[in-house]
Formats: structure tokens, sequence, C-alpha cells
């Protein structure tokens, strides 16, 4: 028997596998003709718009929006797979990226058809029930626009709506594509290209309009969300969440409010606030809940140096999905200065508390404190710790402000303080099981010492944050510092109890940078982890069942779905994000690189993965450079340009290149490559507007430092 999608399979493979992506040449063969002949019996309902997804749970086998619903749960009601025969699990089938970066994708499934973006903005649409490819669509994001990007040439997910895919590229753009055949409808560009924006997100479809936000308040930019029609993408409106120059007119009210928070010349440096990940959308009260992020510079004394609250960095905004128009906020980190975004994951749920039925938003970000609003207009019900958060003590329940810890602002010098930068919870979405009750949070502790960098000077398009990343950088410290680091840092499932807001378990990861979550309705709970690790745990309390080395860090939530009555867990594999690439050895101690890769799982498969060589990594640098002074320019210099990419302190980890293990030979190419841009293409640009020559020679001489250095402590000289 031929099933409609084995049909479609065939037609589309026949007619344009061959060309190197069937979206971009839909010539000689139409798509129309191809969707014609598929036609008998139907194929899959890709027809999916806000009503579908409102009664997502009459479709359970289906996973049509980013969190699956619009209240973003990332829980299924499916239960064949459950916590008494999960042991049965395994893997049915796998697909090979041709990428090596980073994947955080939640794919979309309908009718046994997969969507999913990978790295470099790239979509792929897959059937779900043996893993073949259909169609792949490569926007061609050039390699270059990657200095942009602080945290990996990565994206979020696709959105689906009346059989159009939508991506957003990291170089600004929205796409969207026939779903059946990836042939381009239409795109448009989202940016000014002229500044350092990139995207990341997954696109939310909302009342027929797309909504799309940004990144880049690392680079020196002004954070908006956009919504554009799902039809034709003609912009529908745009809500910037900051002021811009007060001498140009606002372009909202709120904005106007919003600047009397505001001092300084902010918009010089653009002020941050990007949103560059979290939306959800309540359909019954019409509103739209964007997460925005945190300042550009992250240091407050430069970007606003009088102080005030800086709205709306790092709030909750509640828009009319319609008009773009502000409803209301809530400010998690007043006057922001550590990177603490609320960009975090949002799960809308409908919650008992203290009797009354509450219509809650829920969120833990990088703050460390996980907040209940109601969500009709951003009250504050509670925010309790999750983690350990040393820059603040709690939040006051009358004024809804956190009460801070002096010296905490590293205003009269450095300060040690949890979470980092990276996030006691970061992108890596969260999970909310209605039957325990419980929200699964994948959290961090990381330590991170904030300075001020005093010879700050903005450099448009380039890491400006204005915090000196010497200070916090681990191969500074003495070896009793760095043990006791190593300790600190840590990575868990929190399972909390949004209600009696308090930790019910936990289960202890060695390390941070674990993936997201999923919930079923099966009592349990998956997660893949920064150590290589596939694992499902009862939802109830946290027993690990079940799990399957993956090969490769997961840093993504996995799906589920069905076809023809049989239940697959999905996830995307491939290390990578700001973790592997900034944290240095403590993403090195992970010992996982990127290998990436679609996993799906089911009762009763046997599949197995094809064994990977680990390639030998041999430390045979050049000669030490004799120049003290050099070494210590050169330090200071990688750590303001090459430590976002290559790592603190030059240790790679596992995704680009741990310039240590350079030879004499490759040395040879160092200003061909950082000076000349010889690899721009997959990413690594030419610094020569920024760096001279003898600073690029500098960079090289402490980086063969510290391969020396790493010779020694393995005790070879
Ligand atoms: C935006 C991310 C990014 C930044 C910032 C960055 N790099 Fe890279 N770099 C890369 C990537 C990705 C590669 C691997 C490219 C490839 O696949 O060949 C690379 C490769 C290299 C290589 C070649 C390594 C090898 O083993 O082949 C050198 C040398 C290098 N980078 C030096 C630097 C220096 C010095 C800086 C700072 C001035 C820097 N990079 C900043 C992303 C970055």
């Amino acid at each position: 028997m031929t099933s409609p999608l084995r049909l479609l399979t065939a037609l589309c493979c026949s007619a344009f596998v061959f060309l190197s992506a069937c979206g971009q040449e839909p010539e000689p063969v139409s798509p129309e003709s191809v969707v014609d002949e598929a036609e008998e019996p139907a194929g899959p309902r890709l027809d999916v718009d806000g009503a579908r997804i409102i009664a997502a749970d009459s479709e359970p086998g289906n996973w049509l929006s980013h969190g699956r619903t619009y209240d973003e749960q990332r829980y299924s009601p499916l239960e064949q797979i459950n916590a008494a025969n999960v042991n049965e699990l395994g893997l049915d089938w796998y697909y090979d990226f041709e990428t090596k970066r980073g994947l955080e994708a939640t794919p979309i499934v309908v009718d046994g058809m997969m969507f999913t973006s990978g790295a470099w903005s790239r979509v792929y649409a897959l059937d779900a029930g043996t893993g073949d490819l259909l169609w792949t669509h490569d926007p061609e994001v050039p390699g270059e626009w990657a200095v942009h990007a602080c945290c990996d040439v990565v994206n979020r997910g696709v959105a689906l709506w009346k059989g159009s895919v939508f991506v957003g590229t990291l170089d600004g753009r929205l796409i969207s594509l026939d779903a059946k055949t990836g042939a381009v409808n239409w795109t448009v560009l989202t940016i000014d290209k002229s500044k350092p924006y990139t995207i990341t997100g997954a696109p939310r479809v909302v009342n027929g309009k797309v909504i799309i936000g940004n990144g880049g308040a690392e680079y020196g930019v002004r954070g908006y969300v956009s919504a554009y029609d799902a039809e034709t993408g003609a912009i529908a409106w745009r809500f910037y969440t900051i002021p811009g120059d007060p001498a140009e007119p606002f372009e909202s009210e709120a904005l106007e409010m919003a600047a009397g928070t505001w001092n300084g010349e902010w918009w010089k440096f653009g002020g941050g606030g990007t949103v560059w990940d979290s939306m959800a959308f309540d359909s019954e009260l019409n509103l739209l809940y964007i997460g925005v992020g945190n300042g550009s510079p992250w240091n407050q004394q430069i970007r606003s140096p009088g102080g005030g609250d800086n709205l709306f960095l790092s709030s909750i905004v509640a828009l009319n999905p319609d008009s773009g128009k502000y409803v209301w906020h809530y400010q998690t980190t007043p006057g922001e200065t550590w990177d603490y975004t609320a960009t975090q994951h949002m799960i809308l749920a409908d919650l008992e508390i203290d009797g009354a039925l509450r219509k809650v938003i829920l969120q833990a970000p990088k703050n460390g404190f996980f907040y209940v609003l109601d969500r009709e207009n951003g009250e504050l019900i509670s925010a309790e710790p999750y983690v350990q958060t040393t820059w603040a003590t709690h939040v006051d329940p009358e004024t809804g402000r956190p009460v801070e810890v002096e010296g905490a602002r590293y205003k009269e010098g450095p300060a040690l303080v949890v979470p980092a930068p990276y996030g006691a919870h970061n992108w890596h979405p969260m999970a909310f099981s209605p039957d325990s009750g419980l929200i699964y949070i994948p959290a961090q502790d990381i330590p991170f010492v904030y300075g001020t960098d005093e010879n700050f000077e903005f450099t448009p398009g380039l890491w400006n944050v204005g915090v000196n990343p010497l200070y916090a950088s681990f191969s500074e410290q003495p070896p009793e510092v760095q043990a006791q680091l190593m300790e600190m840092v840590k990575g868990q499932i929190i399972a909390w109890d949004p209600v009696a807001r308090r930790e019910v378990w936990r289960v202890q990861h060695a390390l941070p940078g674990n993936g997201g979550m999923l919930a079923t309705a099966g009592n349990l709970i998956f997660q893949g982890n920064s150590t290589g690790t596939f694992a499902a745990y009862r939802a109830d309390t946290g027993d690990q069942l079940w799990s399957m080395s993956a090969q490769t860090g997961i840093v993504a939530s996995p799906v589920t779905y069905s076809i023809d009555g049989e239940q697959y867990i999905s996830v995307l594999a491939g290390w990578g994000g700001a973790f592997p690439l900034f944290a240095g050895d403590f993403a090195a101690a992970a010992g996982v690189r990127n290998v990436s890769r679609i996993l799906t799982f089911k009762l009763g498969a046997t599949g197995a993965l094809p064994s990977i060589e680990t390639p030998k990594m041999v430390l045979d640098p050049p000669p030490r450079v004799d120049d003290a002074d050099a070494i210590a320019r050169g330090k200071q210099l990688y750590s303001d340009r090459c430590m976002v990419c290559h790592g603190d302190g030059a240790v790679g980890g596992g995704v680009t290149p741990d310039l240590r293990y350079m030879d004499a030979e490759k040395h040879q190419m160092w200003q061909g490559i950082v000076l000349g841009g010889l690899h721009r293409e997959r990413g690594m640009v030419s610094f020569a507007g920024v760096l001279t020559p003898e600073e690029s020679t500098a960079i090289q001489a402490f980086v063969i430092e510290r391969s020396h250095q790493m010779l020694e402590a393995s005790g070879s000289p």
C-alpha cells in the first residue's frame, strides 16, 4: 500500500532532489503539477490555522506549533509510550545534517510530515515515519553574518500556517515557503542591514500574522518585534521595545513613558531589548506575550549612566497581536546590567492559587527567580528563587521589584555573581505537565565575575558589552579557585511547583548547557543533555527510566507525534549555542563535539547509530613567543574579539576549532585567516577592520602560549 506521504516523497524526489534544493528552483516541473498528482488521496493537512492550533488536543498526533499549543506548555496528551514501557524505546531512524553547528529547533509535525530548521537557517521537510528528506531550502546566509551572532549560527524552528512554512534567517530575512515543495512564496527583509541584527528565534503565527523578533544586543542594536501578513508578507506592525533618540518622535505612547526610565545617550549604543526567542499567545484574551532581552551594552553604567529602570529591558510585555499596541508589562530586572534577559520560555496555564482559578503566565528568566504573573494584567502573583541568586535576596511582593545585594552592580569593582550571563535558565524550553502540576526547568548554576571594561569603546557591529571578560576568565584563576569554580558549575532539571512556589525534586546533571524539555501524558519527561545522553524520566518523581547515547551534546527540545497509531519521540541532536562557544573549560568538560542529527525513537525499535571516530587531537604548537607584553596584549584582544566563538582561554567547547591545537603549519596561515578572511564562508570573518597586523600577531602569541600551558599541564614539556 502506498501512503499519500510516500507518494508525495516519491514525486518530490524524482522531480526535485537532484536540484540542490527543490525550494530554490521550482523549474522545470511546477509545484502545482506535483501537488495535483499527489492529491489522490489527500496528502497531509498542511492548512494549519489558528482554529486548529487552539484545538490541538483534538489532533494529539500532530505538533502544530512551536510549543505544540499557543500556551507553549510542551506537554503532549500521547501516552502510548509511558512510564511502564519506556524501557522498550529504541532508535527508529536518524537523519544526518550536512552542517556541523548547533541545532536548537523544535520540529513541527503534521500528518507524518516533519518540518524543521537547522544551522544557518536551512529548512528541511522530512517523512516523519522514515526520516526520508522530502525537500530542503538553503537561504544561503552569508558566512560573514555569523560575526554578528553571539551564540552560534542556530535557528530554533519554523512555523506552519495554511500550507506555508515560515523561517527567520540569521541575516534578518523572513521567508515563506510552500510546505509541499519548499518553493519560495515570498521573502521580506525585517532588519536594517547596516546594523548587526540576527534572527535565531522561531516565528509564531497569530491571527494570520507572522510574528518575528531578532537578536544582537551584544553588538549594538535596538530591539523590536514585527508582524507580517502570512499571505503576502506585507508588514502589519512593529513594536520597539525601548525608546530611540528622544529628539525624534516616539513610535508609541508606551515608549514615551519608557523614555523617562532612561538616562544618557543610550540610543547611540543601540540600547538592546531584543525579542530573540520566547512568545506566547492567549486567544481568549487576544494577547501576545513577548519576552524582552538585555541591555546593549550589558553594563548599565555605560548604557544609562544615571541609572533608571530602562524599560522594557528584561520584561514580559503583553501586546495586542492585531495592532502591536502595548497592553501591560512586568519588568523582571529593572536597570538590567548582567545580561539578565526575560526572553526565556513563557508558559500559559490556569492554576488554582489561594482558592481562585488564575490565568497565569510563568517564566524562569536568566536572573534566577521563577515568576507567576496574572496574564490578564501583569500583576505579580509570586517570584521565588529557583537557583542560587547572589545578586538579589528576594523579590519584594509589594513593589514587585528585586531587592539587590550591595556591590552586585559591580560599580565599585568586579563582583562574583550567580547566575551568569548564560542564565540560571536560558532559551532551552521548559515544559509543564497538567498531570503533575510541575514545571520542568532545564536550570543551571554558573558563577561569573562582572567587572567594567575600563577601556570600553563602542565598536559598531562587534562585541560591545562593556564588561571585561578577563575578570571572569577561568584560565586566569589560580588552581584552587579553578577547582572551586568547577565545583560550583552545575546543571539540573528542576521540577518546580508554581503554586506551592518550591522545588519538588531535581535531576542533577554533571554540567550546565543541557537540552530543552518535553512532558507527556505517559507520566514522562524527556531531555537530552550536554554530556551526550538522551533520557526519559518519570514526570512525578524524576526517576530515570531509559537513556541512550546520542554521541553529541543535545540542547534542543524533543517533540512527540504519532503516525497510524504509533507514537514517536524525536529530537535534534547537535551540540552548540552560547555555552560551548564561550565557556571554555566548563564546556570542554562535557567532552562532546557537534554531530548534527535528528534522532527518532519508538517502542520496540532496535536501530543503532554508526560508530563515530573521535578525531585525534595532537598538541604540536610552534615555539613559545618570548614577549610577555605581546602575550598580555594578545590575551586582552583575544578576550574582547575572539572568546565569544573560540572560548574562554582559547579552550574549544566542541563546536568551533580549539585554537590551541593549531600546529606550526596552520599557524603559517594565521594572518590569512584572521585578517585575510580565508574562512569567511564558514563563519570566520576577516578582522582586518578592527585589528592591526601587530595586534593579530599578539593574539597569535597568546594562543601559542595557551598551547604550551596545556602541554605543561599534561606533563609534556
Ligand atoms: C563569530 C564567531 C567567530 C569569531 C568571533 C572568531 N572566530 Fe575564528 N573561527 C570561527 C569558525 C566558525 C572557525 C572555523 C571555520 C572553518 O570551518 O574553517 C574559525 C576558525 C579560526 C581559525 C582557524 C583554526 C583552524 O584550526 O583551522 C583561526 C586561526 C581563528 N578562527 C582565529 C580567530 C581569532 C584570532 C579571532 C578573534 C580575532 C576569531 N577567530 C574570532 C568563528 C569565529
